[in-house]
């Protein structure tokens, strides 16, 4: 059989189809719903208590930080008391041994010190007084704190506005002790070990993030519905009417929250939709990917669609097309259009054959590929994967598989919007004018930012749910959070700043502008943004 037969076959493995869409969908209603009423479904539908503010003043200096995969970013506002702020902040690699450390001290005391570092490094004068005054055993004022909002983006049970208890970890992370522990308080007792002036003062999901950060931003009056991310990890939140809610409304233990508008925001968790595998398509690629995961069993749907995992998948199915002496991947007597070599060399200790060996991004290149001979596919499996000398039938057989787990991976992703948008019943609801017809969705991450075709293919797939069709698709907006006119990760609400009207804003890279009225959230701008300064402008 030739190559590019094979390569069929395996792409064909990843089909998912309009009939497996429509059970998707159907068992994904089922979980929201069971979620909403008990603790023990397997979509967490985690209530956010969103509308909780913590107290600050117009004055001061507040933080942020956030913690979701790969990265651990601090930043800091300052608020000048003239209805202006400043904004700084610092990115750093997340060290993997702390990933999957023995106790939580260590992970929380490497973010506690970044916090210091930053301290360091940009409020030097702020920070030595305080040391110094406790140096003295004299008492802080309240105005000398920071409060911090802290981004933590794993599922937590919230309990409060700066409480919450970790459920379990995901992504790649794996401190036992941690598990049901108050993540604020982990992280609060480092930072006063270390003396900071300090205050661990709220904590949002990154989903709630999105959400929050899209609705202020997006385009006319209607409000987002909801925030996902496709990057690292996949997960959505949306605002949910808050009757349908009732393990909160009927728990008497529950924290308080606002009741005055009748809704909250949820965070679903959506990563373990169906960990019990009925309707998820089940490769042979998913299996062996699950088994080499710290958590097996458990964020199914997230191991099928999100960054993390796609590289991962790819690589076990090449490695099985290469190892079967039947099929000439990478095998020299495919070689004969090379025009690197006329060799292929495949070093046996190199990325391929190393778990999570294969980057997510590179069925980005593959996808995004437009090059005769898919000279890019080959140069990438040349320089950063140990392949050399590929042919131009190799780099066909590697593209068309990365294309058709992108493809599947996409499809997924349109279950859980599609879900959300009929649970809702927001397609029920028209008013005939188009503008305000329309269902806005805010996403964010590496896949939908830099998969191309991310958004065509989920489009795709909506057309063709039942009740959704072509003409909700056309409904739904999906806009990128980080890329909206106010570029800020939202992240937390505080009344000092509810009052004050419309935020003004410039980024370091010189962009401008004013981001709605009613100025409620306060964040930073991501990637390549840098450092910038915002001003919130009273009315
Ligand atoms: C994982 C986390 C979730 C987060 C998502 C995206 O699914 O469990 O809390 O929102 O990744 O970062």
């Amino acid at each position: 059989m030739a190559l590019a037969q094979h390569a069929k076959r395996v792409a064909a493995e990843f089909d998912y189809g309009k009939e497996d869409l429509q059970r998707g969908v159907a068992e994904f209603i089922r979980e929201m719903d069971a979620g909403l009423k008990t603790e023990v479904a397997t979509l967490s539908q985690i209530p956010t208590y969103v509308t909780a503010v913590p107290n600050g003043t117009e004055k001061g200096l507040y933080m942020a930080v956030d913690l979701g995969g790969t990265n651990f970013r601090v930043c800091s506002i300052q608020l000048h008391g003239d209805t202006t702020f400043s904004l700084t902040q610092s990115k750093v690699a997340i060290p993997k041994e702390l990933m999957a450390a023995k106790t939580s001290k260590e992970l929380f005391s490497f973010l506690a010190k970044q916090i210091e570092i930053f301290l360091q490094a940009h409020h030097e004068e702020h920070y030595a007084s305080h040391v110094e005054r406790k140096r003295k055993g004299n008492e802080v004022a309240e105005e000398e704190i920071f409060n911090l909002g802290f981004t933590f983006s794993f599922p937590v049970k919230q309990i409060g506005i700066n409480k919450g208890l970790l459920m379990r970890w995901t992504k790649g992370f794996d401190i036992k002790e941690t598990v049901g522990q108050d993540v604020c308080a982990l992280l609060q007792e480092e930072i006063d070990l270390l003396h900071l002036p300090v205050r661990v003062a709220a904590l949002v999901n990154d989903t709630v993030g999105t959400l929050m950060a899209r609705s202020y931003t997006s385009p006319g009056k209607t409000g987002t519905l909801l925030g996902a991310i496709f990057g690292t990890g996949t997960n959505g939140a949306y605002v949910e009417k808050l009757d349908k809610v009732t393990k909160l409304t009927e728990d008497k233990n529950a924290g308080s929250y606002d009741k005055s508008t009748g809704e909250m925001i949820v965070n679903t968790e959506w990563g373990s939709f169906d960990n019990g595998l009925k309707v998820l398509p089940n490769t042979p690629y998913d299996i062996a990917l699950d088994e080499a995961t710290p958590n097996p069993g458990i964020q199914m749907f997230e191991k099928r669609i999100s960054g993390m995992f796609l590289g991962e998948l790819l690589r076990l199915a090449l490695v099985g097309l290469y190892k079967d002496a039947a099929v000439p991947l990478f095998k020299d007597e495919n070689s004969s259009q090379n025009d690197i070599s006329s060799v292929t060399h495949v070093d046996g200790n190199g990325p391929l054959f190393k778990p999570w060996g294969i980057d997510t991004s590179l069925l980005s290149i593959c996808a995004g590929d437009q090059s005769q001979g898919l000279r890019v596919i080959r140069q990438t499996l040349e320089r950063e994967y140990g392949v050399s000398a590929v042919s131009a039938e190799d780099a066909e057989a590697v593209r068309e598989i990365a294309a058709a787990i992108g493809r599947r991976a996409a499809r997924l992703a349109a279950v859980a919007i599609a879900a959300i948008v009929l649970e809702t019943g927001r397609l029920e609801k028209s008013t005939g004018v188009v503008e305000e017809d329309v269902i806005d969705v805010g996403v964010d991450g590496s896949l939908v930012e830099f998969y191309p075709n991310f958004e065509e293919f989920m489009r795709e797939a909506l057309r063709g749910v039942e009740g959704i069709g072509e003409a909700g698709e056309k409904r739904i907006r999906i806009g990128i959070a980080k890329d909206g006119s106010g570029v800020f990760e939202i992240l937390w609400k505080w009344e000092g700043i509810k009052n004050m009207g419309a935020i003004r804003y410039e980024l370091g890279d010189g962009r401008k502008g004013v981001s709605g009225g009613g100025a409620y959230y306060i964040g930073w701008g991501m990637g390549s943004v840098g450092s910038g300064h915002v001003t919130a402008s009273g009315n």
